[in-house]
């Protein structure tokens, strides 16, 4: 599953599963403008940190696409390029992955200023491809870190999907699996259902029943049963955003999760690029948490399940303090507390 997020040089389109239509439909959605990357990262067809970010490297060079086919002549392309990179890194609030993804296609803009359109589009290009290349490379390195916290024989509980859907393939979370059952070891998952957009259970399952993954789907209720019957050996799950102290945003429901692990002594692993590390987030109290549409909540499929005019929460996310957190698994290690210096170390390296 290295195939979900593909650009066609050719036809200057960026072809994306549409992850709102599994596991039901393998549709690919074709993007070819600055406008279509931003709804498709709204609307969640494509969702995930890494994933996030690889996208908005192709985002980068649909929008100057666009504006080499569209700008009127004597227009400051430069002007209008640098105001929709503003926009495309609004898209979505919390997994900084994007304001990466989007800071370094502006650096290496920068580090070209000389170039006219024409012959930056192809140096922006490359680099998207790299981003999506170096994505899987640093996936499959959390996993064969994140290998040696895993025990022969553990059922892992996951929630959310931080798997291959979610990054340009091979997953974070999923990654670690993935790295344990690669080091010989029998691992099984659950999968946390994950309302109300049902990441784990459309996407997590889909993936790991792909690959022939012994995976379980549990609701996300049934966490603290699950861990008192002694189901659950170890949790590892993704993150959108780790402050600088280590407190991490992950998918809603992470903390409480993180919480029951810490009351019944099972290990809680973050796995997570170092690009999803945000040096200038000093605290989990300082990472922005997005809001979605009150339709994901009221909404199952088609159907109304919340009476109409009844007010919902739906916060997409939740940060669990550094303090519950064992070991944050990244491509150069797994970090332990105390976790400033740790994520200081580890990004100066
Ligand atoms: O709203 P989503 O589906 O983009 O949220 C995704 C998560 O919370 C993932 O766990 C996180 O981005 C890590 S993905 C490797």
């Amino acid at each position: 599953m290295e195939h979900h997020i593909r650009f066609d040089a050719d036809a200057m389109t960026l072809y994306l599963l549409d992850q709102r239509a599994l596991p039901g439909r393998e549709d690919y959605l074709p993007i070819r403008t600055l406008d279509e990357t931003i709804r498709a990262l709204q609307v969640m067809v494509v969702r995930g940190a890494p994933a996030i970010g690889v996208t908005a490297g192709f985002g980068c060079v649909l929008a100057l696409e666009e504006l080499r086919r569209g700008l009127p002549a004597g227009a400051d392309w430069r002007t209008a390029y640098d105001r929709a990179l503003e926009r495309l890194e609004a898209a979505r609030p919390t997994a900084v992955n994007l304001r990466w993804g989007v800071e370094r296609m502006r650096a290496l803009w920068r580090a070209h200023a000389g170039l006219e359109m024409e012959a930056l589009l192809p140096v922006l290009l490359a680099e998207a491809e790299t981003m999506r290349r170096e994505d899987v490379e640093i996936c499959r390195e959390i996993g064969r870190h994140g290998a040696s916290c895993i025990n022969d024989g553990d059922t892992v509980l996951t929630h959310c999907n931080a798997g291959a859907l979610a990054t340009a393939g091979y997953g974070t979370a999923l990654g670690v699996i993935r790295g344990a059952l690669e080091a010989g070891k029998k691992v099984r998952v659950i999968a946390d259902e994950t309302r109300p957009f049902l990441q784990g259970a459309r996407l997590t399952a889909w993936e790991l029943r792909q690959d022939g993954i012994d995976v379980r789907v549990a609701c996300d209720n049934a966490c603290a049963l699950l861990m008192q019957k002694g189901l659950v050996q170890c949790v590892v799950v993704g993150a959108d955003r780790i402050a600088a102290n280590g407190d991490a945003a992950n998918k809603i429901g992470t903390f409480g999760v993180a919480l029951l692990a810490r009351h019944f002594g099972i290990p809680f692993y973050v796995a997570a690029p170092l690009s999803t590390i945000d040096p200038r987030t000093p605290d989990g109290a300082h990472i922005p948490i997005e809001e979605r549409p009150d339709r994901e909540v009221t909404h199952v499929g088609g159907t109304r399940i919340v009476p109409e005019g009844v007010p919902v929460f739906n916060f997409a996310f939740d940060v669990t303090p550094a303090d519950c957190i064992t070991g944050i698994i990244t491509e150069k290690g797994v970090l332990r507390a105390p976790y400033g210096p740790a994520i200081a170390a580890a990004l100066g390296a």
